[in-house]
């Protein structure tokens, strides 16, 4: 049986793409550290097994890490998909599921690690700015390359604007790098990812270029 975790913390819209795309997969488990998470009801409707793991009831970031580790292990899922997981994960729990821990951040990294990166990148002044979906190192939003997607910062673009164009194609390379995932078409090796067979329609850069 081939399981999937994501992980969420709140809205949950690159779970719902995840929930909505399709590839070889028999059973989804949601699971958030924050019961509040709207992202959960979504879950609930599109038919995902949920769980909540309240990381305020944990005295420290080890016992959360490791009751987190004990449910995903109940499920015994062949990826864990973080989707604004909004925890930083102690190095053990990231050692203990290497090459099956993916994250998506929202730029095109190694540029503008951490929060706040569309205002990063408008202060900067940069001209392409993206997201990645890389699997996930003890280093935060740093690890092997599996897809990213570019697009133009345009002139009017202000911080909210550039989130939402940046978000459409979060959505589409996410679950393009799952889809890889559960065939069995990634080979990872030191920091480099291999897509196996891809064709011209699954590129791991995707650009849209500038708009009409
Ligand atoms: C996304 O921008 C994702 O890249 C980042 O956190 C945000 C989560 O949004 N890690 P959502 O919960 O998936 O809507």
């Amino acid at each position: 049986m081939k399981s999937l975790v994501i992980l969420i913390s709140g809205r949950g819209s690159n779970m719902q793409a995840l929930l909505e795309a399709v590839f070889p997969v028999d059973r989804i488990t949601v699971i958030s550290n924050n019961p509040n998470a709207t992202g959960l009801e979504i879950a609930k409707k599109l038919g995902a097994d949920i769980s909540i793991i309240d990381h305020r009831i944990y005295p420290d970031r080890q016992a959360f890490d490791t009751a987190l580790a004990e449910k995903i292990d109940t499920c015994q899922p062949k990826l864990i998909a973080l989707a604004g997981f909004m925890r930083i994960l102690s190095d053990s729990f990231v050692q203990r599921y290497h090459g099956r821990l993916m994250n998506i951040h929202p730029s095109l990294l190694p540029s503008f690690p951490g929060l706040r990166t569309h205002a990063q990148a408008l202060q900067e002044g940069i001209k392409i700015h993206g997201c990645t979906v890389h699997f996930v190192t003890p280093k935060l939003d740093h690890g092997p390359i599996v897809i990213q997607a570019a697009i133009p910062v345009l002139p009017n673009d202000t911080e909210k604007i550039l989130a939402a164009r940046v978000l459409q194609h979060e959505h589409r390379i996410y679950p393009q790098a799952v889809r890889w995932f559960m065939e069995d078409r990634i080979r990872l090796s030191e920091n480099r990812v291999e897509i196996i067979d891809s064709n011209v329609n699954e590129t791991a850069l995707y650009s849209p270029g500038l708009p009409e």
